[in-house]
């Protein structure tokens, strides 16, 4: 059994993203990038704050943008829970309230206090960028910042896309973006398409060298200023895939609760969320071993199943004196699929193989 990385899109879906569509009405417009990373850092450059703290347990790559920005580039710890220090921060901050601005990141898409953080930076004349690239539009608690930012391709079957809401008065210093290419959108299509097919077929695919190793993406900073544009085809199979979400939350919530009564019955690989909260809509199961975490998802990978592990921390935050509850989290961090085009049989064979790699890690 193969199970699929990501969701795969329907001939239907693709089909119907060529003609155009209706999008959903939102209170704040959206302004579209490439990629989330293009529009964190066309947020960060329009709200024009020098001083930029992001957690520390952050993906390396997803800040390429943000590098080319002449910035003040800053980290703090987030603790084990993935929630924020506040007096930490406070104390780091100091004197630089008056240029700081906080990212805040929505790990895996639950709300991360978001309330508490706006507070917290209201009174410290600080802005706040919610980071919900992990998350749906439509999640609770989520999108009372200046700027909120979400990556489409972590929970829908679309190649890339980044979505910036923001107020329409801040969003004057916005960068426009260049045109794009979409050359590559068809490749990608027949890629899920024929994935799409063999796992339904029973074909094991996993055997092959990239499903076992994926390739690592660049974190080089791109050269010259500019953004690259969405274009309207990736914009228009964002909004089919829109019309599915309560299906899409329900599919992936059951997976993960799913996934979750596996994790009771041994104690080698915990979710780092044990509650799902109302209406989230999980990106990933988030689990923590205790020890030996290439060997989790090298096992896992064999066996078919898409395991991996939280992507390369930014380098400046590789001193465990300074951050060391990011460090621990990134060293022990298992990501799994929940995603909408898995079945429920393949989510309960994740499961068994869970169980089977925690007796074997306990002996
Ligand atoms: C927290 C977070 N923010 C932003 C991004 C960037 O998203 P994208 O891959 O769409 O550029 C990522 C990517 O993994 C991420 O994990």
């Amino acid at each position: 059994m193969t199970l699929p990385e990501p969701p795969s899109p329907t001939i239907r879906q693709l089909a119907r993203a060529v003609f155009p569509t209706a999008s959903a009405g939102r209170d704040r417009p959206i302004y579209w990038y490439a990629t989330a990373s293009e529009a964190l850092a066309a947020a960060i450059q329009a709200l024009g704050r020098t001083v930029v703290w992001f957690p520390a347990y952050f993906c390396n790559e997803a800040l390429r943008y943000v590098r080319r920005l002449p910035i003040d580039l800053r980290f703090y710890d987030v603790r084990p829970d993935l929630t924020i220090d506040w007096e930490i921060l406070e104390r780091e901050i100091g004197n630089f309230r008056h240029s700081s601005l906080l990212v805040l990141v929505h790990y895996f898409g639950c709300p991360n206090h978001t309330e508490t953080a706006r507070d917290f930076c209201n009174s410290h004349s600080i802005v706040l960028i919610e980071d919900a690239a992990h998350a749906i539009m439509q999640t609770p608690g989520i999108g009372c910042a200046s700027a909120v930012l979400f990556s489409p391709r972590k929970l829908f079957a679309v190649p890339r896309g980044g979505q910036l809401l923001m107020d329409e008065h801040l969003a004057g210093g916005l960068p426009g973006p260049t045109a794009s290419n979409s050359s590559d959108i068809w490749g990608w299509a027949a890629r899920r398409l024929i994935q799409r097919a063999l796992s339904k077929a029973g074909v094991p695919w996993h055997f092959l060298p990239t499903y076992r190793h994926p390739p690592v993406s660049g974190s080089a900073i791109p050269t010259g200023n500019g953004f690259h544009a969405c274009v309207p085809y990736i914009q228009r199979l964002v909004s089919v895939a829109e019309r599915e979400i309560p299906a899409v939350i329900a599919a992936r919530r059951g997976h993960y609760l799913q996934l979750r009564k596996w994790c009771d019955q041994q104690q080698e690989f915990q979710p780092i969320f044990t509650d799902l909260p109302s209406g989230v809509c999980p990106y990933v199961f988030a689990g923590l071993v205790k020890t030996n975490v290439e060997h989790w998802v090298d096992i896992l990978r064999s066996k078919g199943i898409p395991a991996s592990r939280w992507p390369d921390l930014p380098p400046e935050v590789h001193d465990s004196s300074r951050f060391p509850w990011s460090l621990a989290l990134a060293g022990r961090t298992v990501l799994l699929p929940v995603h909408q085009s898995l079945t429920e049989d393949q989510v309960e064979r994740m499961g068994e193989l869970l169980a089977s790699i925690g007796a074997l890690t306990r002996k």
